[in-house]
């Protein structure tokens, strides 16, 4: 396992197995994602950066589309499966293949559920009223995996309902026909609609989960799952208000995204809970939690200077897990209160609940008012490790800030989903910076961002805003270009208008379209109108194509006169054939001492090359930063002296941010065959010995990706020596064990240089002390109990991992009976984690299994392939696994989540698995969603890595040589 890359994105998935959650709030950075994994990881991640070109590309917990598993109907309050309005047949009039047509539009939903976790299947019955622009015979609906029973249409007030027939066609198995007896409209009608469906198994629609003997069902139904819950016009652009009716067990809990108004019992021992209407919603915002839920209620949160009256607030859990959600509720009060400072906007909506769901598949989902995370991020012990203090801060502002950027003003298609991610990631920032400086989330972002410059840098990259055609497209909207490279970009543009200029443009945003839907042009009209200049068009050359600027900048002083050329162009990988569209308008700003100040100037490099002048009265500058601040999304280059001025007599003038940036981009140039691979490695001494994490853990990806993909057998050991020489000397005054009042950072760097001691270099005394710690963890010399006091929380990655590796097949036994006996979903993804990094063939081969083991969560079952597919012999182990499990895994990872599985192998280096890859995938791709373009970046990583171990392999070798043996 490598350090953490915050270099790496959000991305991706499984693949990117190994991620941490730390840069939680620069989740930016560390992107959403990130934090999966990173829980699962043992301790932070790794990837190597190089590999970010991997595939990474899609954050792959993410969505949801595609269908529920149908299962048997059996249970108790299911109504007789009768159809008697439902039919299928082939069409003569078929499906619209993208959006539903125009000219019919819903303005209210009442929805009732039955909802009994214990069955296989619920029911429901929705009115639906409509506006018909024309006279109308057939209205397209989504509906998905549904019986409907009964389908009416009236108007109201005016006629009595009249039948109506229900058609779906295996085309578009989603979209239904509903056809009436004659014309209807123009004017408005009402729907109704009765309906029943299995409950989801995979994480998607209204889906079950059980807990030892309790079943809960939850919904998660971004992009476009809603449609398997109940049916209605399942896109953002219709935002209606809804009134919600759950019928659940007399003991069960229901929870909506509005208020309870009342209960009452019904038949059959169950109540039936109705929800006060909501504001305007699209319906992928809708959510529901029944079960046996634990719910706290906390103090109301404050009214303040934006928001007049006290705002309910409750945190739900499954049972017995209530008490856990104590670090949540204390902390998000000043999360939601720095936002309604920030938006000068309050809170929309009438309570807040924060749901703690047991198995769920990407990080969290900003429901309006009934906000879901996955239990990592909002069960926090009493010792919890920092990175998942720092994960559950950052999604929880991430999914706060979705309330105003998503949820009160909605894009009304996929297209403009950065307006959600891109925002809510880089809110984060600005308000984690404002609330715990201590976080650093401005280098977290940073990292997220030099992970996305990973993947933008693949001909196979997205735009920010890529058309949406297929739900294919839906999915891989959610990747780090969106989330990362759109927040990057919202950052830079923040800094070239100013701060608070930017700020009264978001105010304005958010004035003008609240409670409706606005799309990309509205936002940058309302900043250009505030900004009192043109923001549109730069900002458009970012979000319309793809690609990385590279600014090659060269310092020149003649005559006293001083200034710097600049030149852009598409940052290109060794081996890629990438090429630019047009030119971008970059902001640039460079760094450069001006007599005992550092100064700041700045152009709008709009051509291909530019001139800034600098200050003309002091002389030539020593050295220059082509990237002040980091705040730039471009990469950077200078000449060999240049590189050499900035890292001698600049360094110690650099910001850490500046530092990031520098250490990122002498990486960047060994991907791109700027600087030979021995010097760039020969420059990672400085970077390794610097207090910044961000800055350290840079030299730890290049050594990760150097043993990965360089590194012969023979010469592992001495690689390792010289890796692990960069650190030892920190790795020594830090200890294993935290000190007292020691700050967050120097527990996250202690975890990192831990980790890559003990797994990466193979460190003999970090590793030694390591597996001791693991060893005593599980009590497996001992008692077999549990010791948490063993070691550190930040540790328990780090110390499962080296005792896994090291131990024999009866440890291995142990620890799963650990992982079996728990449902701490933080100890869990540890466990697992470690048990998937076992290098013993057999153990391997025990671990891949469990990920079709029925004990595993869901949310589980891609962490075997993921850890193992981190290093050459682990992956070819998981290639050959996947290859003869593929069907039983497919069956059961979340629904969402299948289009990422290519991405796991994207650290492949040769042709041959290229072509296996290759082969495998294609037939198989069209099922999974977002498969087809991850497939394709995995493909591309593939070959760019064979292209730069061809070009950079001599001189890695040389180096390596160099080193003593
Ligand atoms: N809206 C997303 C969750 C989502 C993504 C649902 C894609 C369906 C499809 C949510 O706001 C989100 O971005 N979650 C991240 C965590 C975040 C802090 C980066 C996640 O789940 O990884
Ligand atoms: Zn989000």
């Amino acid at each position: 396992a490598r350090p953490a890359d915050q270099a790496e994105q959000p991305e991706g998935e499984a693949e990117r197995a190994a991620q941490d959650v730390t840069h939680g709030g620069s989740l930016g950075a560390a992107s959403r994602a990130r934090y999966t994994r990173a829980m699962h990881r043992p301790f932070s991640l790794v990837r190597t950066g190089l590999r970010a070109f991997a595939a990474s590309a899609m954050l792959a917990w993410l969505s949801a589309c595609g269908s529920a598993v149908p299962g048997p109907a059996t249970a108790s309050l299911e109504p007789a499966p009768v159809a008697p309005g439902s039919e299928t047949v082939a069409a003569a009039d078929p499906p619209p293949a993208g959006p539903l047509p125009e000219g019919v539009s819903p303005e209210h939903y009442r929805l009732a559920l039955t909802v009994d976790p214990a069955s296989e299947r619920f029911s429901g019955e929705v009115w639906i009223r409509v506006r018909l622009d024309a006279p109308t015979e057939r209205v397209w609906m989504h509906g998905s995996a549904m019986t409907v029973s009964s389908a009416t249409v009236s108007r109201p007030g005016v006629e009595a309902a009249v039948p109506a027939t229900w058609t779906t066609s295996a085309e578009r198995p989603e979209v239904a026909a509903l056809r009436f007896a004659r014309p209807e409209g123009p004017g408005v009608v009402e729907l109704h609609l009765v309906f029943e469906a299995p409950f989801g198994r995979q994480l998607a629609g209204l889906y079950r989960v059980d807990v030892g003997s309790d079943h809960y069902a939850f919904t998660q139904f971004e992009s476009t799952s809603a449609r398997l819950a109940f049916p209605g016009f399942d896109e953002p652009r219709w935002k209606t208000p809804f009134d919600i009716e759950l019928t659940v067990r007399q003991d069960d809990v229901a929870i909506a995204n509005t208020r309870e108004l009342d209960s009452t019992p019904v038949a059959g021992g169950l109540r039936r809970v109705r929800f006060a209407t909501t504001e305007p919603l699209p319906t992928y915002l809708l959510a529901m939690a029944v079960g046996p839920l634990d719910v706290i209620e906390a103090t109301p949160i404050a009214a303040g200077a934006v928001r007049s009256n006290p705002l309910p607030f409750r945190g739900i859990a499954a049972r017995g897990r209530g008490p856990e959600l104590r670090h949540a509720l204390a902390h998000t009060p000043a999360l939601l209160a720095a936002l309604e400072e920030y938006t000068g906007t309050a809170y929309p909506y009438d309570k807040l609940d924060i749901i703690a769901v047991p198995d769920f598949a990407s990080g969290a989902m900003e429901n309006a008012g009934a906000i879901t995370f996955r239990e990592q991020l909002l069960l926090l012990g009493d010792q919890p490790p920092e990175d998942q203090v720092r994960s559950f801060t950052g999604v929880m502002a991430h999914e706060l800030a979705h309330q105003w950027f998503g949820n009160l003003v909605t894009m009304p298609w996929w297209d403009d989903i950065w307006l959600n991610e891109a925002f809510a990631t880089w809110m984060t920032t600005v308000v984690l910076m404002q609330t715990h400086p201590d976080m650093h989330a401005e280098l977290g972002a940073l990292g997220g961002t030099h992970g996305a410059m990973g993947q933008d840098a693949l001909e196979a990259a997205r735009q920010v805003r890529q058309p949406i055609e297929t739900d294919h497209d839906i999915r891989n909207a959610f990747d780090g270009i969106t989330y990362q490279k759109g927040a990057a970009v919202l950052s830079m543009f923040e800094q070239w208008i100013g701060p608070d200029v930017f700020r009264e443009g978001i105010r304005v945003y958010l004035r003008q379209h609240r409670f409706a839907t606005a799309r990309t042009e509205d936002l940058l009209g309302a900043l250009s109108e505030v900004a009192g200049r043109d923001v549109t068009s730069p900002f458009l050359t970012f979000l319309e194509q793809p690609g990385v600027p590279l600014v090659q900048a060269e310092l020149r002083c003649e005559a006293g006169r001083s200034e710097v050329r600049l030149a852009q162009s598409r940052f290109v990988p060794l081996g890629s054939s990438a090429v630019r569209a047009r030119p971008w308008s970059v902001p640039v700003c460079v760094r450069y001492p001006a007599g005992r100040e550092v100064q700041t100037s700045c152009t709008l490099l709009e051509g291909d090359t530019g001139t800034l002048a600098l200050d003309e009265a002091r002389g030539c500058p020593a050295w220059v930063m082509p990237n002040a601040g980091a705040h730039g999304y471009y990469r950077w280059s200078l000449p060999s002296e240049g590189l050499r001025s900035l890292l001698g007599r600049g360094w110690d003038a650099l910001s850490p941010l500046e530092r990031t940036s520098v250490a990122n981009n002498l990486r960047a140039a060994f991907t791109s065959g700027a600087v030979p691979a021995a010097d760039v490695l020969a420059a990672m001494v400085r970077p390794a010995a610097d207090p910044t994490r961000t800055v350290l853990t840079e030299p730890m990806m290049l050594a990760g990706a150097i043993l990965d993909e360089h590194a012969r057998p023979e010469q592992r050991a001495a690689s390792r020596r010289w890796a692990g020489g960069l650190y030892r000397a920190r790795a020594r005054s830090l200890g294993f064990a935290p000190r007292d009042g020691e700050d967050g950072e120097t527990r996250l760097v202690r975890r990192d240089i831990m980790g890559f001691l003990a797994v990466t270099a193979r460190d003999a005394g970090v590793r030694a002390e390591a597996v001791r710690r693991g060893r005593a963890l599980v009590g497996a010399d001992g008692d077999g109990a549990l010791h948490r006091d063993a070691v550190s929380s930040d540790l328990v990655g780090v110390a499962m991992v080296a005792a896994v590796q090291e131990g024999d097949a009866a440890f291995f036994d142990a620890v799963q009976g650990h992982l079996f006996a728990t449902e701490d979903a933080v100890l869990r993804g540890r466990l697992l984690a470690a048990l998937a990094s076992t290098e013993d063939p057999v153990l391997a081969g025990r671990a891949l299994d469990l990920a079709l083991d029925p004990r595993l969560r869901v949310n589980e079952v891609t962490v075997p392939l993921a850890v193992q597919a981190e290093h050459p012999e682990g992956r070819a182990r998981a290639w050959a696994w996947l290859s003869t499990h593929f069907e039983g895994l497919a069956a059961r990872v979340a629904t969402t989540r299948g289009g990422s599985l290519p991405g796991l192998f994207s650290g492949f280096c040769d042709a041959e698995h290229r072509e296996a890859v290759r082969a495998f995938f294609e037939p198989r791709v069209g099922a999974l969603p977002g498969a087809p373009r991850n497939l394709r970046a995995t493909l591309e990583a593939i070959t760019l890595c064979e292209a730069r171990r061809e070009a950079q392999g001599a001189s890695v070798q040389s180096f390596l040589s160099g080193l003593r043996p």
